[in-house]
């Protein structure tokens, strides 16, 4: 049976939320907007006021918007922290879960989340938005079908200026987990394991180079996380990866206009990704040089091929797919893509990776299924 629509409830309706979640939901046809939850009062008066929520339907409390019958599926856009706490309620209210990334501050934490998703039946998904990336969705489906045969070597990089302005709970272990690494490296490390296979094996280096960032009126605010992190990693099929992944390349650009960069090489060719062309892979075989493909228009569509949001900058409209996904995933009681399932599994590629450069040593990645 497929249901008609999907009634959300989000939970944190900060930057990434209110720009994809609520964009996402408001763009498509089988998703409704029923309810908002923000602890921060004024932010959540805002976004009420700007999507038309009325105040019988806001909540600074989270189990609050659980309890509503007439809420079928959440969102979870807050810090890091609180991901697993909301997720286990949500699952044991019997509301469908799409959580961001990452999923939580350790794989023990993300197994917890996964578990009670499982005990209680709900869809579940991770919010691991670059994999609907119109060119990483093409190499996904170049590389899994054996188009440049089988792969040897890739190299990711994502390399930010971010300035030394304080970030918030992003700069907090307590709160992020992780830093650099959690929020940036885990998308890469996400969507690599999709074209490639699981990875099995790393070998990580972390630093700190910017402890304490300027807050309001330049009070310092002390940064406990890594802002650079790179790995070199084993996949189950052989291949190897090498990962650089950083907030502090002064001059390189932030979001958008920065380095975010795959290369794949295979024993029949190289597939170059760069985020600034979303539309587009360039494609080299042996002795030749890399030339332009354009990305068939099967993948600009959110799943199913079903009309969508490809109007628009490219570099924003992929954004939405997530929730199309999601959405069409609990409409037609399937898993979703990704699920918890590849959180987790990245979560505890972040964890041998963290492990690995607090011991100096290679570490085997926890099995997660
Ligand atoms: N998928 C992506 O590409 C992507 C991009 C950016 C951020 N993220 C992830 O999204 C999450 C949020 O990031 P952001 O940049 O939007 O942060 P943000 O600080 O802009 O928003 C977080 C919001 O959560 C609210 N909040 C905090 N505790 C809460 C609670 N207990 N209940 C309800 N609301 C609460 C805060 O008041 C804030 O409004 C993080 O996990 C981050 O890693 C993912």
């Amino acid at each position: 049976m497929v249901r008609d629509i999907i009634r959300f409830g989000v939970i944190g309706t900060g930057g990434q939320a209110n720009s994809v979640h609520i964009g996402g939901i408001k763009r498509c046809p089988w998703a409704e907007l029923v309810a908002l939850c923000d602890t921060n009062e004024v932010l959540l008066q805002q976004r009420a006021q700007e999507h038309g929520i009325p105040a019988d339907r806001c909540y600074r409390d989270y189990t609050q918007l659980l309890a509503r019958d007439d809420v079928d599926a959440v969102t979870i856009g807050t810090p890091n922290n609180m991901h697993a706490p909301i997720v286990i309620a949500a699952a044991k209210t019997g509301k469908h879960v799409m959580c961001e990334k990452p999923i939580a501050r350790s794989a023990a934490e993300a197994q917890t989340m996964l578990a009670a998703c499982r005990a209680a039946g709900v869809r579940h998904m991770t919010a691991f938005t670059y994999r609907f990336v119109p060119a990483v969705r093409f190499a996904t489906h170049l590389v899994r079908s054996g188009d440049i045969g089988e792969v040897r070597t890739l190299r990711s990089r994502r390399l930010q200026d971010w300035g030394l302005r304080a970030i918030g709970w992003r700069q907090v272990k307590a709160l992020a987990g992780t830093g650099e690494i959690g929020d940036m490296m885990a998308h890469r490390l996400d969507y690599t394991q999709a074209m490639v296979g699981p990875i099995v094996r790393v070998s990580g280096l972390l630093r700190n180079f910017i402890p304490e960032r300027f807050g309001p009126d330049d009070q310092m605010q002390v940064q406990d996380v890594d802002d650079w992190a790179s790995a070199i990693v084993e996949f189950s099929t052989g291949a190897v990866g090498v990962y650089e992944s950083s907030k502090i390349c002064w001059g390189m650009g932030f979001y958008a206009s920065s380095p975010d960069d795959l290369d794949v090489h295979g024993a029949d060719g190289t597939i170059v990704y760069r985020m600034q062309t979303p539309h587009v892979l360039r494609i080299g075989r042996q002795g030749g040089s890399l030339e332009e493909v354009p990305v068939p228009e099967e993948y600009l569509q959110p799943v199913g091929g079903v009309p969508g949001p490809v109007d628009g900058n490219p570099l924003q409209t992929f954004r939405y797919n997530e929730i199309f996904e999601f959405v069409d995933a609990v409409r037609r009681e399937r898993d979703c893509i990704p699920s918890l399932v590849d959180g987790a599994r990245t979560q505890a590629v972040v964890d041998a990776i963290v492990q690995s450069s607090d011991e100096r040593y290679w570490v085997d990645v926890a099995t997660v299924s």
